[in-house]
């Protein structure tokens, strides 16, 4: 059966609560906009495009609940910074010609069917540039969870593990809040495809030892020029694959691309509450006066990514997505 983090069932929304997974497989029901709001805020769901899917359905709950529509947007789009598609899905719902109950929960389903399409074609690509016998770096999770289904990097592994290329993941833990080690070890677990959990700070020397083949990663926002917001820590793989001469791909549909951005300076840099990094369970392991900065993503730059591998295909640098607005003007 497809793993998916949300369900639209007999006017109803609810979520898997992704903060209790592997070991806790909870759904909570989700009454109104306000919900789906501090849904986001607080990681119940967590991903770029199953964000952007959220806050879609968030739209619907305040369309059916005859809620200010204006209102609603501007409370979802709050709810988090840095993943685009939160205001991909959010704008593409507010420029509906009739923002009524049924035609709002329509596009809603539209734009959670077209990320699972999506992401099937990210797949297909994608695992063309996997070879067989591979040992593939990943970081955070990028699966079914994150998205409308089958997943954007996650999504080519399952692909090219399909395919029968009988390969290998490393899968970064992900600190601080372990997207790695709790959801794509339990994605990959679940699709019985080979891989081990490491800490983040293994992979230089996983690399140096010739162990790892290829990195690949999601996105939460792409400018112009292939400069692409990631989970925090996706920099310091490029880097470290640039050095290693091991390819660098990025996998994310083309809801994730910002082309308003020439680069990606202006990408706004989510920052986190200190607890994701002095408690762990809920347990304080930090002296109480300790000073946190909690990135929650950083920025690759263009130059170090390979392959940017859309629904589209296999975009190869120097990147230049253009805008809808350059596109008309040419
Ligand atoms: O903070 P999160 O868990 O929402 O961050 C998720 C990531 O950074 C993913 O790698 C990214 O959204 C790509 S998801 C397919």
């Amino acid at each position: 059966m497809r793993l998916t983090s949300m369900r639209w069932e007999d006017g109803r929304l609810s979520m898997l609560d992704q903060r209790g997974l592997p070991t806790r497989e909870e759904w909570i029901p989700l009454a109104d906009h306000h919900q789906v709001a501090e849904s986001i805020r607080d990681m119940v769901v967590r991903g770029a495009p199953a964000i952007g899917v959220a806050a879609a359905y968030g739209l619907a709950l305040a369309a059916a609940n005859g809620a200010d529509m204006d209102e609603a947007a501007k409370e979802l789009a709050a709810s988090r910074p840095t993943a685009v598609n939160l205001f991909w899905a959010i704008d593409r719902i507010m420029a509906l010609p009739s923002l009524n109950a049924e035609a709002v929960l329509a596009e809603a389903k539209k734009v959670e069917d077209e990320d699972y399409e999506m992401n099937l074609a990210i797949g297909r690509h994608g695992q063309e540039l996997i070879h067989p016998g591979w040992n593939v770096l990943t970081i955070c999770n990028t699966g079914a969870l994150a998205t409308a289904g089958h997943g954007t990097a996650l999504g080519v592994i399952r692909s090219a593990h399909d395919a029968g290329k009988e390969i290998h993941v490393w899968s970064c833990e992900t600190r601080p809040r372990q997207q790695g080690l709790r959801l794509t070890a339990y994605e990959l677990t679940k699709e019985g495809i080979p891989f081990h959990s490491i800490a983040d700070s293994a992979a230089a020397s996983l690399m140096r030892d010739g162990r790892v083949d290829c990195v690949i990663a999601g996105a939460d926002r792409i400018a112009a020029n292939g400069d692409t917001a990631n989970k925090i820590g996706t920099y310091s793989l490029a880097v470290l694959a640039r050095h290693h001469g091991i390819p660098f791909f990025i996998a994310a549909p083309t809801s994730t691309l910002d082309t308003k951005l020439p680069n990606g300076d202006a990408i706004p840099i989510e920052e986190r509450g200190a607890e994701e990094i002095t408690h762990i369970e809920g347990i304080q392991i930090a002296p109480e006066a300790c000073h946190v900065f909690n990135p929650g993503f950083d920025v690759t730059p263009g130059t170090l990514i390979d392959a940017i591998i859309t629904e589209e295909g296999v975009h190869s640098g120097p990147y230049s997505f253009l805008s809808e607005r350059d596109i008309s003007s040419l």
